[in-house]
């Protein structure tokens, strides 16, 4: 397996991990850049399953989360019990102060919904631009992407160059199916979103998700007004 966006170096260490497990490709990534290697958390089900797996390994990977403020009730309950399952520390990051004042009094709180423009600026300063700061000093960014959520998700490699970032992206459950997700989530008794119970499927800010019914696309609820079928927020541009 190669990968066009990686060097010969990168492409080694890619196969390397895709001849192992995820937990031991962790391992090998963890060998490799010894606190550089940071996991991204929403805190969905395969964000829960790839803590599970750092959290049983002992791994020495941090686990941050981009905390929007306008996450759902359930979601902030769904931190605390990943905390407390696993005893360890979430480290959050929140949008530049001054930005974002600014933002919300010209536009008002809910401008998300008068404009795509006013929709990518939202994410952009609650979720991309925190995000770079997260990622700094680090060689390793995980995330739970995984190529069953959209048609654009197809076009992501289990480990890719992300060159807005400059680092090395590595999504280990891109070929995992919703169902195995969801079997592992139960087999292993993974603290979930509650609101998963209640017909959301993918999750991000309360005022842009909303439930999905039978059929629908999995990221149907996101962004719903929107027509586009690439809706994305910025954080995964594919290079
Ligand atoms: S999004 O770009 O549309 O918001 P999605 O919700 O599908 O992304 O999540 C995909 C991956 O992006 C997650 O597995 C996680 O690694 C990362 N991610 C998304 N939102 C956040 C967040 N608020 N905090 C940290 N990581 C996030
Ligand atoms: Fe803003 Fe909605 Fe994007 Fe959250 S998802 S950052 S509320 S536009």
């Amino acid at each position: 397996m190669t990968s066009k966006s990686l060097n010969t170096d990168q492409n080694q260490l890619l196969h390397q991990i895709s001849r192992v497990s995820v937990a031991d490709a962790l391992k090998i990534l963890t060998d490799s850049f010894p606190g550089q290697v940071t996991f991204s958390t929403s805190f969905s089900l395969e964000d829960q399953v790839i803590t599970h797996f750092i959290q049983s390994k002992e791994l020495e990977i941090s686990i941050f989360t981009l905390d929007t403020g306008r996450l759902f009730a359930e979601t902030y309950s769904t931190w605390s019990a990943t905390s407390n399952k696993y005893g360890t520390k979430i480290r959050a990051f929140y949008p530049d102060n001054e930005a974002l004042e600014s933002f919300v009094s010209e536009n008002g709180p809910n401008a998300f919904y008068e404009s795509i423009a006013n929709r990518k600026q939202c994410c952009y300063l609650r979720k991309v631009e925190p995000l770079k700061r997260a990622l700094m000093g680090n060689a390793i960014w995980i995330t739970g992407l995984r190529s069953g959520h959209s048609a654009e998700r197809r076009g992501h490699d289990i480990l890719e160059w992300d060159a807005a970032n400059q680092v090395l992206k590595y999504n280990p459950l891109l070929a995992w199916t919703d169902q195995e997700i969801r079997d592992y989530i139960l087999l292993n008794d993974i603290p979930y979103n509650a609101l998963h119970d209640r017909g959301f499927v993918s999750i991000g800010c309360a005022p842009c998700t909303r439930a999905i019914r039978p059929g629908e696309d999995f990221r149907a609820g996101r962004w719903w007004w929107e027509e586009s079928n690439k809706k994305e927020c910025g954080l995964h541009s594919t290079n």
